[in-house]
């Protein structure tokens, strides 16, 4: 079920830093260019949701001849991405969504792409569960996410630290992303480290598991 004051607040906390979050994020964006592109050459034509498109960043990799609808909770986020979209000249339909809940009917797309999402949604297994209802069978996935390193201490030391973040900037830094992707009824097809540590994967998955 879906927490309103928690999503509420995960809302509240992109608007405050819409302004200022391409700014925040200009180093990792060096390095998250190739990711994105990794990603992105997965994806072919056809109708595409991305869920949390946030300012926009993945626009400049769309595939020639998508379809694409791009939805974020956040309106203040959501008006970054349209003014880029139109310096950029990018056809993308934007709205304003929350990604538990989403408004399209079963198999409506197929593929959909999340980056960086899953960490700030605050139910995400009832998100990703979302998405493998709206993708159409035999659909594709992709998530790039930051993720929960598994080795005792530093996976310990981010749950210590995780409530100072998500107050700074909105994000979980340890969520067990692969293990919510299962649980929503995703079939991770590949799980690729975007990192040397694992910090940051790259998951395939098809709906239905
Ligand atoms: C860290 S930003 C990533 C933005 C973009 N995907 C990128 O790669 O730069 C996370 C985004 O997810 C959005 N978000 C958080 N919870 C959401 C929800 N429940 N539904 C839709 N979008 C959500 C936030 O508003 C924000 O724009």
């Amino acid at each position: 079920m879906i927490d309103p004051q928690a999503t509420a607040l995960a809302k509240a906390r992109y608007n405050r830093i819409a302004r200022i979050f391409d700014g925040l994020e200009a180093l990792m964006e060096l390095r998250a260019k190739t990711w994105r592109q990794r990603l992105w050459d997965q994806v072919g034509p056809g109708k595409i949701l991305e869920v949390g498109v946030g300012t926009g960043k993945n626009m400049a990799y769309y595939p020639k001849g998508a379809e694409v609808c791009g939805i974020d909770l956040s309106d203040r986020m959501l008006e970054r991405a349209r003014r880029r979209a139109e310096r950029e000249h990018i056809a993308v339909d934007l709205r304003e969504m929350d990604a538990q809940s989403l408004d399209f009917p079963d198999g409506s797309f197929d593929a959909a792409v999340a980056t960086f999402v899953f960490c700030s949604v605050p139910d995400p297994v009832l998100g990703m569960a979302e998405l493998a209802r709206v993708v159409k069978p035999g659909g594709t996935v992709l998530l790039l996410e930051h993720v929960r390193l598994e080795q005792p201490l530093i996976g310990r030391l981010m749950d210590l630290i995780d409530p100072v973040i998500v107050r700074m900037v909105g994000a979980h830094i340890n969520r067990r992303t692969l293990e919510n992707a299962r649980l929503a009824g995703l079939a991770v097809e590949s799980v690729e480290n975007m990192t040397a540590n694992g910090l940051v994967r790259l998951i395939r998955a098809h709906p239905g598991n």
